[in-house]
């Protein structure tokens, strides 16, 4: 059967682990090309084994999605390898546990961390975004998914530079939604409750019970499940999608 990103080439950062990596692997599996990129380096060539491994085809890039250099080398990297950019994941990212922010409201966040989540979170994915659009729009063609939240839909306490960040980066999507659309450039975003992964062990041996009782399948979500979503999202299956959010939450933004 044709994979549903046969004869693509796509390029996703924070692949070295989690749902970047779990998304890397499907689209190997459905076809595409794959330039795997992670600040931690290490983590996206394991991914980029995992890959050729099972027979896909994908090469690693470190990079820090918040140096405009590194993200310049990174976009001229995939598209030298491949040829050209047909889909991107922007999907980079930290939580406040990893910028001294962990369990602080809102005006107890330090400014070091203000600085440094807008940084990753949103400045990082515009500086892909801008990258990966001049080289779509020069292809006429091509498909953006971010990753954004259930963060980026709804206020969550001790959450509140990660939540505005990710609200900046669903205002990111639908915004370039609108504006590449007549360049034949699609641009959507998922959005993602909790999810098994690094990420969330903190959070969820901490208030697990709480944050489950909060959402209706009472369960975390694989990175798998996210990775189904934005393998169709960047596929040409969502032909007509552009400029939505799409939660993969376990019923969480119903409530
Ligand atoms: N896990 C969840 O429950 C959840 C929920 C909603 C949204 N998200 C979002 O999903 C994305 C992936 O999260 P995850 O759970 O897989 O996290 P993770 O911590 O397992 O993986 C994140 C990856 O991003 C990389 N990274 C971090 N900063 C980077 C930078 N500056 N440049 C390049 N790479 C960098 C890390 O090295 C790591 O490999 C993030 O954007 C996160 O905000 C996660």
């Amino acid at each position: 059967m044709a994979g549903m990103l046969d004869g693509k080439t796509a390029l996703i950062t924070g692949g070295g682990r989690g749902i970047g990596r779990a998304t890397a692997l499907l689209f190997a599996r459905e076809g595409a090309r794959v330039a795997v990129a992670d600040m931690n380096l290490d983590g996206a060539k394991e991914t980029v084994a995992m890959i050729n491994t099972a027979g896909g085809q994908a090469m690693s890039i470190g990079c820090d999605v918040t140096k405009p250099d590194q993200v310049a080398a990174m976009i001229q990297a995939a598209v030298s390898a491949f040829g050209r950019l047909d889909c991107a994941f922007n999907n980079a990212g930290i939580a406040g546990y990893q910028v001294d922010a962990l369990g602080k409201k809102t005006a107890d966040w330090p400014e070091a961390a203000f600085d440094r989540m807008i940084d990753v979170n949103l400045k990082g994915v515009w500086l892909c975004m801008r990258g990966e659009l001049e080289q779509m729009v020069k292809q006429g063609k091509g498909a953006i998914v971010n990753t954004a939240s259930i963060a980026g839909l709804a206020g969550l306490p001790t959450s509140s530079i990660y939540v505005a960040a990710k609200h900046g980066v669903v205002g990111l999507t639908k915004t370039a939604a609108i504006e590449y659309a007549e360049n034949g450039v699609r641009v959507n975003s998922v959005c993602p409750g909790y999810i098994e992964t690094d990420m969330t062990r903190d959070v969820m041996a901490r208030r697990g019970k709480e944050l489950m009782a909060l959402t209706p399948f009472r369960r975390m979500g694989r990175a798998e499940e996210i990775a189904e979503m934005v393998c169709w999202l960047a596929s040409d299956r969502s032909s007509y999608v552009s400029g939505a959010n799409y939660n993969v939450d376990g019923g969480f933004m119903a409530g």
